[in-house]
């Protein structure tokens, strides 16, 4: 474990968390049920929203249980983006289905329109209609909803949103993760809201939530003994857990604009850098500054410049297709998130970075140049 004094997203806790958990405690509310989850649900809803809320233990278990309340089971073929984390695709082979990758596209970063046009009609091809696409909004930035949107519907397939670290992020003014048929936010330690784990489902359809919820908590049948009719997950969230999410909301505009200008700040000293772009009508809440450098080259030696001094710069996802253990899966590819993989940086991006370490980091990529 590399030891860094200055870290990619460190969480910031110096809001009400304290004392909403010790209420929670004084209260023996520490479990599945208590205040706290009842108006961390209820604030969540009222910020993006949307009615219908399920709080999990994770960003994972959301997605697992989104993708099985689209009724996602063995032998059924998911469209999932390539350039993601590889808990979008973990969940989808935990239900026994096959993952088929689709490349990104250069300005957004995120699932590219024409390839998961091509991939469907190759998929249908081979008579294996998608029963869903995970459409991953990388490091915050909204992916090109309207276009994918139009091509899922176009072939009615239902669409579940990875906003695992988009929170607040947004197109047009509708939030991500509200957009699809289906969304999923991640609360976990080094998230824009975090409270030390924990993630969200979300829908307009409110049988998809009330199912999740179901599954979610060991699928107990309506009755008054122990009964269960389906196969259940223990992925509730607690309300300890909910209560530093309650904390942490409050202060997630701030956040966002913080986050935000830590990227404008990064933009202007570093010149060189590709950013994510942000297309019109969108809100990035740039949970992570990320970049693309001139070649691997560089980036091995940003990296390294950077750890001498313990500030921390990673790497970008490194595609799913590209993964030993999905080597087996079909990929539908433009090379973009290839590119990505070798040419890109993620930077500090920390509410509390000061400007003097954005200049740090600034000066230590800009030097490998010469
Ligand atoms: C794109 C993406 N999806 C899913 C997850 C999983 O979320 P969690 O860590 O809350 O399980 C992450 C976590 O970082 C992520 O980045």
């Amino acid at each position: 474990m590399k030891n860094y004094k200055v870290k990619l997203s460190v969480p910031l806790m110096n809001g009400k968390e304290q004392e909403y958990i010790a209420h929670a405690i004084s209260e023996n509310e520490i479990g599945p049920r208590g205040r706290y989850l009842e108006l961390f649900k209820k604030n969540i809803s009222e910020y993006i929203e949307i009615e219908n809320v399920s709080l999990l233990n994770s960003g994972t278990s959301a997605i697992h249980l989104g993708l099985k309340v689209l009724g996602v089971k063995e032998g059924d073929v998911v469209l999932c983006s390539t350039f993601t984390f590889a808990a979008s695709a973990f969940t989808i082979v935990y239900l026994g289905a096959e993952p088929v990758f689709v490349d990104s596209e250069y300005e957004t970063w995120n699932m590219c329109p024409e390839q998961l046009e091509k991939a469907i009609v190759s998929e249908m091809n081979l008579g294996k209609k998608p029963k869903a696409i995970v459409v991953v909004h990388a490091y915050g930035m909204p992916a090109k909803m309207n276009e994918l949107m139009a091509i899922a519907k176009h072939y009615d397939i239902p669409v579940l949103e990875d906003a695992a670290a988009a929170f607040g992020s947004e197109l047009n003014g509708q939030k991500c993760g509200t957009i699809g048929d289906l969304g999923v936010f991640s609360f976990n330690a080094n998230k824009i809201v975090s409270t030390g784990g924990g993630g969200a489902l979300v829908s307009q359809n409110k049988k998809y939530v009330e199912l999740a919820n179901y599954y979610g908590s060991q699928a107990k049948d309506k009755v008054d003994f122990y009964k269960h009719s389906s196969l259940g997950y223990n992925y509730s969230m607690s309300n300890l857990t909910a209560a530093i999410g309650c904390a942490q909301l409050e202060s997630l505009e701030d956040k966002i604009q913080e986050r935000r200008h830590i990227y404008e700040s990064y933009k202007k000293s570093i010149q060189a850098i590709g950013f994510q772009k942000e297309l019109v009508g969108i809100r990035s809440n740039r949970w992570l500054t990320c970049g693309t450098l001139e070649s691997q080259v560089a980036v091995q030696k940003t990296m390294n410049a950077a750890l001498s001094k313990q500030i921390e710069i990673g790497r970008l996802w490194n595609p799913m297709h590209c993964q030993p253990f999905f080597y087996k899966s079909r990929s539908y590819l433009n090379g973009c998130s290839e590119d990505l993989f070798k040419k890109g940086v993620t930077l500090p991006s920390s509410e509390n970075l000061t400007l003097e370490i954005q200049k740090e980091v600034a000066k230590i990529i800009l030097d490998q140049k010469t």
